[in-house]
């Protein structure tokens, strides 16, 4: 790969991605006209092998320009076009949880796969598929933030006990946990609504005075962190650490989450936010390097 396009909003991870893999970093032109339509220029890509860096979150708004610019790349000769997508929307979906839904995940990625010839990104919101390959028909390298997030605990928060969203994390929380020889629990928690959430933290008495460090992989809606964070107040427990890898941060979530007063919030650079603390740059370019 031999020339990166930062898409608007992922400026930071592509520059440091640039200086990581040695590779130029350009901006394509992107604009929408007065109707709403995207306007998109490639630049001069004849037979390079190109890659661009966009995250997907809010994705409704960025595929069908990402689409037009891939289409646009491959027109003017690129030799290959990758997608490096931090963060991969649109895996939620996995299947009909009611007669006539749109399992968007497939479709979506359908449509990926017909516009790039590889994919990486981070630690993708995987439920009921063991893996991309499953609806992807690209190559496809995940790379997973567990490591750069144990060395962010181990050298920023005393003393923690590492606490995951939900049974399903137990895996993903241990493995953070072990490698900082570290105490976890995981949340058991009732979601009743996009915003209404309940959690009980079961055991967590057998670690008093451990630094409670809520991890999770998407910080969506902020209501897992706020309603975990409302759980230790009445446990009379410390303000606990809040670390995501995605921070989408919908709509209010970053006010709410700063309302319910965490001691801290840390997110890894999958999308831009002024809560980027953990530099994911030199596990994304081994996952890059993987590919191509
Ligand atoms: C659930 O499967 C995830 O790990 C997160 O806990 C969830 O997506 C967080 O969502 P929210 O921020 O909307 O509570």
């Amino acid at each position: 790969m031999n020339l990166l396009l930062a898409w608007p909003g992922n400026e930071t991870l592509a520059q440091s991605l640039g200086l990581a893999l040695s590779v130029p970093v350009e901006s394509p032109v992107t604009r929408r006209f007065p109707d709403g339509e995207a306007y998109l220029r490639a630049g001069e890509v004849r037979g390079r092998d190109v890659a661009i860096v966009a995250s997907l979150d809010r994705p409704d708004e960025k595929t069908l320009p990402l689409l037009f610019l891939a289409d646009a790349l491959r027109a003017e000769g690129a030799a290959s076009v990758g997608l490096i997508a931090p963060y991969l929307a649109y895996l939620r979906q996995d299947r009909q949880f009611l007669r006539g839904e749109a399992v968007t995940s497939r479709t979506f990625a359908r449509l990926l796969s017909g516009a790039f010839q590889w994919l990486v990104t981070v630690d993708p919101h995987l439920h009921r598929y063991h893996s991309l390959g499953e609806i992807y028909s690209i190559e496809t390298a995940v790379v997973h933030a567990a490591p750069e997030i144990a060395a962010w605990i181990k050298a920023n928060v005393e003393s923690p006990l590492v606490i995951g969203p939900d049974s399903e994390s137990e895996q993903w929380v241990s493995e953070i946990a072990g490698a900082i020889g570290a105490p976890f629990a995981t949340l058991e928690k009732t979601r009743r609504g996009d915003r209404d959430v309940e959690v009980t933290i079961p055991r967590i008495e057998r670690w008093p005075g451990h630094t409670p460090v809520l991890a999770d992989d998407i910080v969506s809606t902020g209501r897992t962190m706020v309603a975990a964070i409302g759980r230790l107040a009445e446990l009379k427990r410390l303000a606990p650490v809040c670390i995501g890898v995605h921070a989408i941060f919908a709509q209010d979530a970053w006010q709410a989450l700063m309302a319910a007063k965490p001691a801290r919030i840390a997110t890894c650079n999958t999308i831009e936010h002024p809560t980027n603390a953990i530099d994911l740059t030199a596990a994304l370019a081994a996952g890059i390097r993987k590919l191509v």
